[in-house]
């Protein structure tokens, strides 16, 4: 088992790595707990895996448990889903100092995250994920949200676990699409400032997608290691460190916008088409060499990942586009933060580019 910390100073978090992990939560979650109970969300895929171990691990540590087995799906990361998960943690008898276990991606992360950090004024959570892109990103550094109507992730809490515990063995029973779009957020750190890592995917991304246990534990602990350093130092995204994480995201956004947040995109999809929008801008606008945005769309390409507008299966013109780009929530001042980038591992966050620019650069 690998450890690594997330360091926030007295909120300071352990995140731990392992095959068959998910046998042994219990040890590692009891000597948090301040009595013998605790709570455990998940969804019904999930639950169909998972529920049993995770609950025999409890069990072995004397801990008593009760489950909530939520609808699985973006819909669930909703008012209607915070609702119904605050009312059963009330009903439960949560108390402030429990630690409620998130077992299940990202949806049930950021749901379970948000719940903790509002119900009774706040409780601890533990991140148990279970897909790829909760594993390298969501799990780690406590954002937490709801989806409304008004768009995605807009009404949340930043809210740190206590503890995240990954088990990759997980990933076996996970759809090889959701792994396909959760490898896009790993091969994102080699981008962002890691040009050795990017190189490591290129040579090791089909293994990892094929199973390979080595190659999975390798990109996952590197990846973590590179968010939970992240995290540490800029937290709250104040100083355009957090904010190198969104690499290919305001491209992605738009593509996800234009095809409804469906199935017909998920969201680690739309970020590996726009990584390579990303790249191609940068390198159109003189600031990246044009081999480097080659090499991400052909490593991106070479895993079946959406590596352009078509294979995202977009046919829209840029305004279009750039109009979705606009109600990003990123946006400061009017302006819209692009991450771009000078090469393969030098990303950096620019405003210096307008939405009609990106607009022409999507059209040509
Ligand atoms: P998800 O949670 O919807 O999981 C994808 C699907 O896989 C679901 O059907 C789920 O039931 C199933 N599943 C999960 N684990 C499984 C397993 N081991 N075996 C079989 N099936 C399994 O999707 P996701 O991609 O993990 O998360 C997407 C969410 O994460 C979005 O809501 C996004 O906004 C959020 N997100 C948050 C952050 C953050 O920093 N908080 C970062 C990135 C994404
Ligand atoms: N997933 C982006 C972040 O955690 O900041």
């Amino acid at each position: 088992m690998e450890q690594l910390i997330v360091e926030l100073g007295d909120r300071s978090y352990p995140i731990l790595i392992g095959d068959e992990l998910i046998r042994s939560v219990g040890e590692h979650v009891a000597p948090l707990l301040k009595r013998p109970r605790t709570m455990i969300v998940t969804d019904s895929h999930v639950a169909e895996h998972y529920l049993v171990p995770l609950g025999i691990s409890l069990g072995m540590e004397s801990i008593s448990f009760s489950s909530f087995v939520l609808e699985p799906g973006e819909s669930t990361k909703s008012w209607a889903g915070l609702a119904r998960l605050t009312e059963w943690l009330i009903g439960e008898g949560v108390e402030r100092g429990d630690h409620v276990i998130a077992l299940g991606g990202g949806v049930i992360g950021d749901l379970v995250g948000f719940a903790c950090s509002i119900v009774k004024r706040g409780c601890n959570f533990i991140q148990v994920p279970t897909t790829l892109l909760a594993q390298v990103d969501s799990s780690v550094g406590g954002k937490t949200a709801i989806n409304v109507p008004a768009g995605k992730n807009l009404i949340g809490a930043f809210h740190q676990p206590a503890l995240v515990v990954i088990d990759p063995t997980t990933l076996e029973t996970l759809p090889r699409r959701e792994l396909g779009a959760g490898y896009a957020e790993v091969v994102k750190y080699g981008l962002i400032d890691d040009a050795d890592f990017f190189a490591w995917c290129e040579a090791h991304g089909a293994a990892l997608l094929g199973g390979d246990a080595e190659a999975r534990h390798k990109a996952i602990a590197h990846s973590v290691a590179a968010k939970a350093r992240i995290v540490a130092a800029d937290e709250r995204e104040t100083q355009d460190i957090r904010a190198l994480l969104n690499l290919g995201h305001s491209f992605g956004h738009a593509l996800e916008a234009e095809t409804g947040y469906s199935d017909r995109l998920l969201h680690g999809e739309a970020v590996a088409a726009g990584m390579v929008l990303a790249h191609q801008f940068s390198a159109a606008k003189g600031l990246c060499p044009a081999e480097d945005a080659e090499r991400v769309c052909d490593h991106l390409a070479s895993i079946n990942l959406p590596h352009s507008l078509a294979s995202a299966g977009v046919n829209t013109d840029g305004a279009t586009l750039a109009a979705h780009m606009s109600h990003d929530k990123k946006v400061r001042g009017g302006k819209l933060p692009l991450i771009l980038t000078r090469g393969i591992g030098q990303s950096f966050v620019t405003e210096d580019y307008g939405l009609d620019t990106v607009a022409a650069f999507l059209d040509s």
